[in-house]
């Protein structure tokens, strides 16, 4: 996986650009959409009670391309990648988040490192028969009380499905329903199990984000973030 992600490291972009070319959106837009789904992540999930620090770690990061939207979401961002050339574009890119090559063995964090742990568009990359070993270990680098976010495409929308079968990089792709997400976070001991879609609208109106949050429950959007507590 590693390997197949180091080929695309300098065209990465590209290579999702001409994939959802034919919706007349950009990649920003999508990359924007995940920022503000994070960024509220941490008011609702409560994350800075207290006023402590949020510490978040992206896994599955890639080249970064979601780190320049996150600015000042969180107070420190680490990021991981079992592909080291996207890491590398990634640092040179993102000065002030703290990145690391990983395997698909495991993540190089002690315990409970994390307030927030996210990996977005990942999950569909790793083998189903190794979907619960990748929960597991985004539980472990989560303090108790912490979270996890998981977004992944929406395998019910078939703009989605068009996009996946024009990408590159997404053949070998084992789309995961939402359904599926939340039994993994169960079944890997995780609580207050949540999910909603988002990206249903080609818009950013305030208006069209107030129609979308109130459709979020059904399987309509692009995408969809599922989150738990550890
Ligand atoms: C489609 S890209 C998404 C990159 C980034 N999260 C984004 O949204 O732009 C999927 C990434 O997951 C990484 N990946 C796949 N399996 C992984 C694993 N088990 N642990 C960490 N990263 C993994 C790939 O190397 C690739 O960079």
């Amino acid at each position: 996986m590693g390997e197949l992600f180091d080929s695309y490291n300098s065209n990465y972009g590209e290579a999702v650009e001409g994939s959802i070319r034919f919706s007349g959106l950009r990649h920003d837009f999508f990359l924007i959409a995940k920022a503000d789904l994070l960024r509220r992540l941490v008011v609702e999930r409560k994350l800075r009670q207290g006023g402590s620090a949020v510490r978040a770690l992206d896994v599955g990061c890639g080249i970064g391309s979601l780190h320049p939207y996150l600015d000042g979401a969180f107070d420190s961002l680490d990021g991981c990648d079992v592909s080291q050339d996207s890491i590398l574009r990634a640092s040179q890119h993102n000065p002030r988040v703290a990145y690391r090559t990983c395997s698909t063995q495991g993540l190089p964090y002690e315990d409970g490192t994390f307030d927030l742990a996210f990996a977005s568009c990942v999950v569909h990359h790793v083998t189903p028969s190794s979907w619960l070993d990748f929960f597991l270990e985004i539980r472990r680098v989560v303090r108790p009380g912490g979270i996890a976010c998981i977004i992944e495409h929406n395998p019910y929308n078939p703009m989605t499905r068009l996009a996946v079968f024009r990408c590159p990089f997404d053949q070998d792709a084992v789309l995961l329903k939402a359904a599926r997400a939340r039994s993994l976070f169960q079944e890997t001991g995780f609580s207050d199990i949540r999910s909603e879609h988002f990206l249903l609208l080609p818009s950013a109106t305030p208006l069209a984000k107030k129609v979308e949050r109130l459709l979020s429950a059904l399987p309509l959007g692009a995408q969809y973030a599922c989150s738990a507590h550890v």
